[in-house]
């Protein structure tokens, strides 16, 4: 895990500058726009809605994406490691009028989550997975949120062979910047089918200007 993008997040001037990030500018509202309007179109294979299913939203920031699963009729537990995300995330939810609360809020690593073996029925983690430095511990993340998923996963990574990537490795050689912590598509497959999932969706949040792929991942001996 990188610890200075850890403590940034944890630290309240990290906190709130993440909560207004998808506020400050009309082009990051159309961001966060078409970033639930996808999640909402991945979301749309799970059967049978989701009335009651148990899900997990983690890391969960300040709350965003937590409609998204309220309008699926699911109950979310919003876990997160920053104290002062968890508390923006639950101020956000009490101001959105009707919005129907979480179940809970839970201060948690995403590397050992305090949770039993598929615990939840819909697992959603977005936008983690880039922030942590060690390839090896990208994957112990990736298997950690599948050990605790029942039936769905919904994750986001940064793909090596994005377009944003490719053109970001390309440029390095003259502006000295670090490489992106990225994961490949086929890898991610390779560690789906290893732990028992299939994947059954995938898309780019912008293809020409997003390195984050979004994939939908499904348990095959789910009970559901
Ligand atoms: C870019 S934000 C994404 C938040 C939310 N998923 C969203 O899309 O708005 C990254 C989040 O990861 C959290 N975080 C960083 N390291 C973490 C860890 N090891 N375990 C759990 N949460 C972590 C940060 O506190 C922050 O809320």
């Amino acid at each position: 895990m990188d610890h200075e993008i850890l403590s940034r997040y944890n630290s309240s001037e990290g906190a709130s500058d993440y909560t207004g990030k998808f506020e400050r500018h009309w082009t990051e509202r159309v961001n966060n726009w078409n970033e639930q309007r996808l999640l909402k179109r991945l979301l749309r294979s799970v059967n049978g809605g989701a009335r009651n299913a148990r899900a997990l939203d983690l890391p969960c920031g300040y709350g965003r994406l937590h409609s998204v699963l309220r309008d699926l009729g699911a109950s979310t537990i919003e876990a997160d490691w920053s104290f002062p995300l968890l508390e923006a995330a639950r101020r956000f939810h009490t101001r959105e009028q009707n919005s129907g609360s979480p179940l809970g809020y839970v201060r948690a690593t995403a590397l050992t989550l305090p949770f039993k073996d598929r615990s939840f029925r819909i697992v959603l983690s977005v936008r983690l997975c880039h922030h942590i430095r060690e390839h090896q511990e990208r994957v112990a993340y990736v298997r950690e949120i599948m050990r605790v998923s029942g039936e769905w996963l919904v994750f986001t990574y940064f793909d090596t062979d994005s377009i944003k990537n490719r053109t970001h490795e390309w440029r390095r050689r003259y502006n000295g910047k670090r490489s992106k912590w990225t994961l490949a598509l086929d890898e991610v497959k390779k560690l789906s089918s290893t732990a028992g999932f299939e994947l059954v969706d995938s898309a780019w949040v912008s293809k020409f200007f997003s390195g984050h792929r979004y994939v939908l991942l499904r348990r095959l001996n789910s009970a559901g």
